[in-house]
């Protein structure tokens, strides 16, 4: 082969390189990118929050405790939910949640890993005992959604589920002690 076709043929090598190497990274960069946008735009996100709670003294006092489980609305009209998911239920069996606003769930377990998962929405997190699970979201629909326990947790896994009953705004109405419980049908 002589030098100057030698020569191009680097130069080929070298351009088809550069352009494989700029395609890849447009798509890291898009892949990233979309990352970032669903973590801040909708919280999809891993559950990392790293906030450690005594799984024997849960029920006894403090923010787990029976009285303070399921929803609550604070006075600047921050939702929060609590609760337990226990072998073999979560308790409060039913949630009641408000539809398109920003809710934050709070788990707990005093004895196994469990799952749960709230059916089509970004809600999907363990729940491991000696840790509290958190996660954000928003529902954009009104209805009764299915939360199942997914992480196998003993012989009764199959029947731990709880329901997330999301109201409109007008049918979402706490308490003077700013709680509210699931509408009895
Ligand atoms: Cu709890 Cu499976």
């Amino acid at each position: 082969m002589s030098d100057a076709r030698h020569e191009v043929d680097e130069r080929w090598i070298l351009r088809t390189e550069l352009l494989w190497a700029f395609g890849v990274g447009v798509f890291i960069a898009a892949a990233l990118g979309m990352i970032l946008f669903t973590a801040l735009t909708i919280s999809v996100n891993p559950p990392s929050n790293v906030e450690r709670i005594d799984p024997k003294a849960l029920h006894l006092s403090g923010e787990f405790a029976e009285h303070n489980l399921g929803t609550t609305v604070s006075g600047d009209g921050t939702v929060i939910v609590r609760a337990i998911a226990t072998q073999f239920m979560f308790v409060p069996q039913c949630i009641a949640v408000p539809a398109n606003r920003r809710v934050t769930l709070r788990f707990a377990s005093p004895d196994v890993i469990h799952g749960l998962l709230i059916t089509g929405t970004n809600v999907n997190t363990m729940v491991i005992p000696g840790f509290v699970a958190q996660v954000h979201t928003e529902f954009t629909r009104t209805g009764d959604l299915l939360m199942p326990c997914h992480e196998y947790c003993g012989q009764g896994h199959s029947e731990m589920w709880a329901t997330v009953q999301v109201l409109p705004e007008n049918r979402f109405k706490p308490g003077s002690d700013g709680r509210i419980s699931c509408a009895q049908r």
